[in-house]
């Protein structure tokens, strides 16, 4: 097969990062054209990714540019209508996390994919592709820690961050929303169960201003697996040291930590505060090798007619548990899901 001709549209914070990664990174694709209500992102696009052809309109894209497949980068409330529109135009889609703003959104999602089995759907959960989370998964597939019954999981941006945070928060669905589904999609992959209950709390000690709009800076949930596993997460807003995302998975027969430290590489300053390490300060950085394997992945799908390991039923899913979450901390009460 020639080169997979791949369209993109949203070319903000992460959308930079997968154009470049398409133009300049994964043999096989070659990036075509793309697509931002921002003149200034097209304009880049033009010049640092010698994009030739580029749009305003994503409709106007689908029938103009010569495509086989779409990545979908663009804020959270497009990605389901340009789900669907891709692949009634017959193309491949790659699209970012969330699948869709709400679970009927999700659902609209599913049936688009269902009607179009020969066509690569591909969500963005790029975790499952970090090195490092690989790694632990295929310990646990070969048993080095027995059993696996238990995760915990901590994802908390930068305090660095916060003020666009605040800024966000009456539109970001809220914190737990808005940061929850990454480690919640960790937590059904490393314990292989469906989360079957969940209790939420929150918590406001630096930043009143997430309790104006019924935010909170920090939640911490709990939650029983079908299986009679058990998870917690920490998710928060104010790390004072950077970017810290990790997980350990608890089993029978062991433990596995993932980035207790989220350091920035190996080396050590040794100075006058003592001997210590820096951390990585945003999700590009932390993640900037999954976000290269996970479009490679997409590439090869394509190309070897494969489907991906991850499904548009992991993005409901994954939706379906945030909004139980944020009911159990508005409800202050424990929620089942699907009730
Ligand atoms: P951003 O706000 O920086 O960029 C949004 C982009 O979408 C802009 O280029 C804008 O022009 C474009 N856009 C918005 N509406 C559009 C429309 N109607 N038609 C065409 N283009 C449109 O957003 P950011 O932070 O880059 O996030 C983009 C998506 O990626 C979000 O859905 C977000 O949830 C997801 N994301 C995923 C992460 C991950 O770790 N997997 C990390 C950060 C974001």
């Amino acid at each position: 097969m020639s080169e997979i001709k791949v369209g993109i549209v949203g070319l903000g914070r992460l959308g930079k990062v997968h154009a470049r990664n398409i133009a300049f990174k994964i043999p096989g694709a070659k990036l075509v054209a793309a697509c931002s209500i921002m003149e200034a992102e097209l304009q880049y696009a033009k010049e640092e990714l010698k994009v030739s052809e580029t749009f305003t309109s994503y409709k106007e894209m689908l029938e103009k540019a010569d495509l086989d497949a779409v990545a979908i980068v663009s804020s959270s409330p497009c990605h389901c209508d340009q789900i669907e529109k891709a692949l009634a135009k017959g193309l491949h889609v790659f699209t970012e996390k969330p699948l869709g703003v709400d679970v009927e959104e999700c659902k609209k999602a599913e049936k688009a994919v269902e009607a179009h089995p020969d066509q690569v759907f591909f969500l963005g959960f790029m975790r499952r592709f970090d090195p490092s989370y690989s790694y632990a998964k295929k310990k646990i597939e070969e048993g080095a820690i027995g059993t696996p019954y238990m995760v915990k999981a901590t994802g908390i941006d930068p305090e660095a961050a916060v003020e666009g945070a605040i800024k966000f928060a009456p539109t970001s669905g809220g914190l737990f929303i808005d940061m929850s589904s990454h480690d919640v999609d960790l937590i059904r992959w490393f314990l292989g169960s469906e989360v079957k209950e969940v209790y939420a709390l929150g918590a406001n000690f630096k930043h009143p201003e997430f309790l104006s709009c019924n935010d909170t800076e920090t939640g911490a949930a709990l939650f029983q697996l079908e299986n009679g596993g058990i998870a917690e997460l920490h998710v928060g807003r104010t790390a004072a040291h950077g970017y810290h995302i990790e997980t350990e998975i608890v089993g029978t027969e062991g433990s596995i930590r993932i980035s207790p430290v989220p350091e920035k590489n190996l080396a050590i300053l040794y100075d006058r505060y003592g001997a210590r390490q820096e951390c990585v300060e945003s999700f590009p950085e932390r993640f900037d090798e999954a976000y290269l394997l996970e479009m490679q992945e997409f590439i090869q799908c394509i190309i070897e007619k494969k489907k991906p390991k991850l499904s548009v039923y992991d993005g409901t899913r994954a939706t379906e548990i945030c909004f139980a979450m944020k009911k159990s901390f508005e409800e202050k009460r424990l929620v089942k899901l699907g009730e």
